[in-house]
């Protein structure tokens, strides 16, 4: 039997649809929501947009009552244009321009910003009711060297004591709401750090509200949760980590979070054709430019023939885009069956960064998206055409 998605066959979807082609699982994204819901039934939770901010997947999650997590101008008006509300929304931007400045204090989403100096820039275009800055307490954890997001080298936040100079400067100027931000790092696995974390920011919280003499409102943990990429991986136990955030959070406070690649990261599939047999190297027409993650920090992937998923694993393949970069590779030296050209391979749990990543380098057009849920499926982003990047290179 060929490879289900959603109760459909991808071999189908790509036939139905084209290659290279994400691919959806609706129930899979809403089983994820309703786990860290349940698991959080106290938290304000904030869907970090940027891990995949398809529309039809944003209203999505509006439906379910979160908020988003922005990180520019354009993520902002994308969120409104999906309904959510603003007030629950969060916006955590590095280095912004005054524009999208402009634009988070005009949409009433609560600004959360990186640095002292930034919030100097702020006071000339008018300030909110309400700010939260950034603090990088020196350490973080992710699965990549590349999602670690603090520590002494990490662009991002600010240390605890130009975060309570910021926080001094803003009650002066009489701001009297306060929140309190920390985002270490992505797609962790170990459990007790989500504990180790959260008390380090409320300890922080605690130490600036004394020194500033101010309270803090929220404090919002960031995202982070990872998800198994690999067979030996076990998935978090939201419930564990939730027992574990309860034990350390004794702060009066709301607590908030952005977890972006927990909601939607398994529920997505990059379905690509194989065009080229060379030897061990296996030629898909999905590159670097439709899932990065492989080349940007060789991250795991799942890869399955989608035609035949329990075909016996014989040959070692190396599964290679059409990008003219070496690092075009999602796979080096993988186990898998016999492949032919023709055949559709699925790249698993792709949902995540994957479409959000993507770019037109060499000359390729955005793949399209569709949402499949109950054996129905769904275009929820027409495919980009040549035409569309000659029309783009003209102007
Ligand atoms: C500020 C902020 N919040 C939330 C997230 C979401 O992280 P994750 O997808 O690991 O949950 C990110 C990811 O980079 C981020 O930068």
């Amino acid at each position: 039997m060929e490879l289900q998605i959603g109760g459909l066959s991808a071999v189908y979807l790509a036939k139905e649809y084209g290659t290279p082609l994400y691919v959806y699982d609706k129930q899979i994204i809403l089983r994820r929501v309703q786990e860290l819901k349940e698991a959080f039934p106290q938290a304000k939770i904030c869907y970090a947009i940027k891990a995949n901010s398809n529309l039809h997947i944003l209203q999505l999650v509006v439906q379910q009552g979160l908020g988003a997590d922005c990180s520019s101008k354009a993520e902002i008006e994308i969120a409104e244009l999906a309904g959510f509300d603003m007030k629950k929304s969060i916006y955590s931007a590095v280095n912004p321009s005054n524009d999208d400045l402009k634009k988070a204090l005009e949409s009433g989403i609560i600004l959360n910003l990186d640095d002292l100096s930034i919030f100097r820039r702020l006071q000339k275009i008018g300030l909110p009711r309400k700010i939260s800055f950034r603090v990088n307490p020196g350490f973080g954890e992710g699965k990549f060297p590349g999602i670690v997001c603090a520590g002494e080298d990490s662009k991002f936040g600010m240390t605890e004591e130009r975060a309570a100079e910021a926080y001094r400067l803003a009650k002066e100027n009489g701001i009297v709401h306060f929140g309190i931000h920390m985002m270490t790092g992505s797609c962790v696995m170990n459990e007790a750090y989500f504990e180790e974390m959260t008390k380090a920011i409320q300890d922080i919280a605690v130490r600036i509200g004394n020194k500033v003499g101010i309270e803090f409102e929220f404090i919002d943990i960031g995202g982070g949760f990872g998800v198994p990429y690999e067979a030996h991986e076990r998935a978090l136990d939201m419930k564990s980590v939730s027992e574990r955030i309860k034990r350390v959070f004794t702060y009066p406070a709301n607590l908030v979070m952005e977890p972006g690649r927990y909601f939607v990261a398994e529920a997505g599939t990059l379905l690509t054709t194989v065009t080229t047999m060379k030897g061990k190297f296996v030629g898909v027409d999905a590159g670097m430019t439709t899932l990065i993650r492989p080349a940007l920090y060789g991250a795991y992937h799942p890869i399955v023939l989608a035609n035949n998923p329990s075909a016996l694993f014989t040959e070692k393949y190396s599964i290679v885009g059409p990008i003219c970069e070496s690092t075009d590779c999602f796979a080096r030296d993988r186990d898998m069956p016999v492949v032919h050209e023709g055949d559709i391979l699925a790249i698993q749990v792709a949902g995540a960064y994957g479409f959000a990543m993507a770019s037109q380098f060499n000359g390729q057009p955005k793949p399209a998206e569709v949402m499949v849920s109950h054996g129905i499926h769904t275009i929820i982003r027409k495919r980009e055409t040549t035409e569309d990047l000659i029309r783009y290179a003209r102007h």
